[in-house]
C-alpha cells in the first residue's frame, strides 16, 4: 500500500489552565486520535464544539505540539525531538476558524495573498504579485476588490481571501477549520463549489473541519466523527446516512438539521 501524504498515530494534547488559588484545570483536547490522508483526498472532521476538532488540526499541521503521539507527512515526523520540521510546513497550510484574525488589517487584499508567497517560495515582488492575482481570480475576488483591506469586504469575501492565501504557496495539504460555518447559505455554497473545483482542477488534497456533517458529506470522500476528543466513528460519504452509520453519537450529527443539501450547490 503507498504511504499516505499525512499519517496521524496516537495523538493526545491536554491543556491546562491556570485558576489560581484553585489547582490548574486540565483539558484533554485530543486522546489517542490516529488517522491517514491520502494524496488527492478530502476528509472531513466532525464533532460537537469542544469535541477537539481544531486542536486536531492544529496539532496536524505543527501549530500545536503533541503530548503523546506524531503526526507523519510523507512518513517523516513533523516534531522530532522537541522540534518542528520547518520545510514541512511550506507544504501545510491551515484556513483558520476566523478569517479575521488571520489576515494583515493594514495590508491590501492582493499584498495578503501575495505576502506567504514571497515569505515561502522567494518570489519576486512581481512575481507574488501575479500570483496573488491567479489566486484571488480564482476564488472569485475580481480586480476590484485586490486594492481593498480586510476590513472593507463581508466575512463571506474574507474566507475566499484566506483561502487564496493559503492556496497561494501551492501547499500540498491545505486544512480548513469550520471555514463555512458561519458564511449564509448562498456564499456556503459558493466555497463548497469552489473546494470541489479546485480537487478537480489542482488535485487539492484538503481536510475540512465542520459541526455540520450534512457539509462534509458533499464535499469528502471520508468523514472522521469526534467526540470528546476521541474518533468515535469513521465512514466513507456515501454511508453517512442514518442506516449506514454504527453511532448513536453520529446519528445525532445526522439528524440535526441538514442545512445544505445538493440542490444548492446547482
Ligand atoms: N489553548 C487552550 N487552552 C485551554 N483549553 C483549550 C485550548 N484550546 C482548546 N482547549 C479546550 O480543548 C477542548 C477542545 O477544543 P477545540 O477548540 O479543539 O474544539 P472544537 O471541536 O474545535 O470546538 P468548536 O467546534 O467550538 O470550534 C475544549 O474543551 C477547549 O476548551
Ligand atoms: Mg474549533
Amino acid at each position: 500500500m503507498t504511504e499516505p501524504l499525512m499519517r496521524v498515530e496516537g495523538l493526545r494534547k491536554t491543556f491546562k489552565t491556570s485558576r489560581w488559588p484553585a489547582p490548574p484545570l486540565r483539558t484533554v483536547a485530543i486522546d489517542d486520535v490516529s488517522l491517514e490522508v491520502h494524496a488527492g483526498e478530502a476528509v472531513g472532521i466532525a464533532g460537537e464544539s469542544g469535541s477537539g476538532k481544531s486542536t486536531l488540526i492544529s496539532a496536524m499541521c505543527g501549530l500545536v505540539s503533541p503530548d503523546a503521539g506524531r503526526v507523519l507527512l510523507h512518513g517523516k515526523e513533523l516534531h522530532h525531538k522537541g522540534r518542528f520540521d520547518r520545510r514541512a510546513w511550506q507544504q501545510l497550510q491551515l484556513v483558520f476558524q476566523d478569517p479575521y484574525t488571520s489576515l494583515n488589517p493594514s495590508m491590501t487584499i492582493e499584498e495578503n495573498v501575495a505576502e506567504p508567497v514571497r515569505w515561502w517560495k522567494g518570489a519576486s515582488r512581481k512575481e507574488a504579485i501575479a500570483t496573488a492575482r491567479e489566486m484571488l481570480d480564482l476564488v472569485g475576488l475580481g480586480s476590484g476588490m485586490i486594492a481593498r483591506r480586510p476590513g472593507q469586504l463581508s466575512g463571506g469575501q474574507r474566507q475566499r481571501v484566506s483561502i487564496a492565501r493559503a492556496l497561494a504557496t501551492e501547499p500540498e495539504l491545505v486544512f480548513l477549520d469550520e471555514s463555512v460555518s458561519a458564511l449564509d447559505v448562498s456564499i456556503q455554497a459558493q466555497i463548497l463549489e469552489l473546494l470541489l473545483r479546485l480537487r478537480e482542477e489542482r488535485n487539492l488534497t484538503y481536510v475540512l473541519v465542520s459541526h455540520d456533517i450534512s457539509v462534509l458529506r458533499l464535499v469528502c470522500d471520508r468523514v472522521v466523527v469526534m467526540q470528546r476528543g476521541r474518533v468515535v466513528e469513521e465512514r466513507p460519504s456515501a454511508e453517512l446516512t442514518v442506516e449506514g452509520v454504527t453511532e448513536d453519537y453520529t446519528r445525532q450529527l445526522l439528524e440535526a438539521v441538514p442545512t445544505i443539501t445538493p440542490a444548492v450547490l446547482h
